[in-house]
């Protein structure tokens, strides 16, 4: 169970994150920060390119410097995002199912709504998530 200040701190390591995009094109600058089961903190920040569907966005920079930095047990327990427009940004459809192959559906989603701080769940947001324990 995350306490508020520590909610506030991964929010906070998002927005910070977010200083570093990437983003010529959209202006839009994202950051993620994901807190893993050992209390780590990894952050990413989404990274455009001039052929627009190359671009990384903030929750896939965090998850792949995850697991490069921590191997490919990590487990998420919670990700909050970030936006430095003032803009509600919840993680996108891709982002869900990149997120749900390294955590549960109780993973703790913060993010900013389009009226102020949210919190919920990834079983929220991607309820009846494909998983790779269908492939057999
Ligand atoms: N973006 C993210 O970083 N995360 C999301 O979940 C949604 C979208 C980025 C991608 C692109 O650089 C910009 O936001 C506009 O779509």
């Amino acid at each position: 169970m995350l306490s508020e200040a520590e909610k506030t701190r991964l929010r906070e390591f998002a927005a910070h994150a977010a200083e570093h995009a990437y983003a010529p094109y959209s202006r839009y600058r994202v950051g993620a920060a994901l807190l893993l089961e050992d209390g780590a903190v990894v952050t990413g920040c989404n990274v455009e390119n001039c052929s627009y569907r190359l671009t990384s966005c903030a929750e896939q920079g965090a998850i792949a410097r995850a697991v490069a930095e921590h191997g490919p047990g990590i487990r998420v327990m919670a990700v909050a995002v970030a936006n430095l427009n003032d803009a509600a940004s919840m993680p996108c459809g891709a982002c869900r199912q990149t997120l749900s192959e390294f955590g549960e559906d109780g993973m703790v989603v913060l993010y900013p709504g389009e009226s102020g701080p949210m919190e919920t769940t990834l079983g929220e947001l991607l309820p009846h998530a494909f998983r790779g324990e269908f492939l057999g």
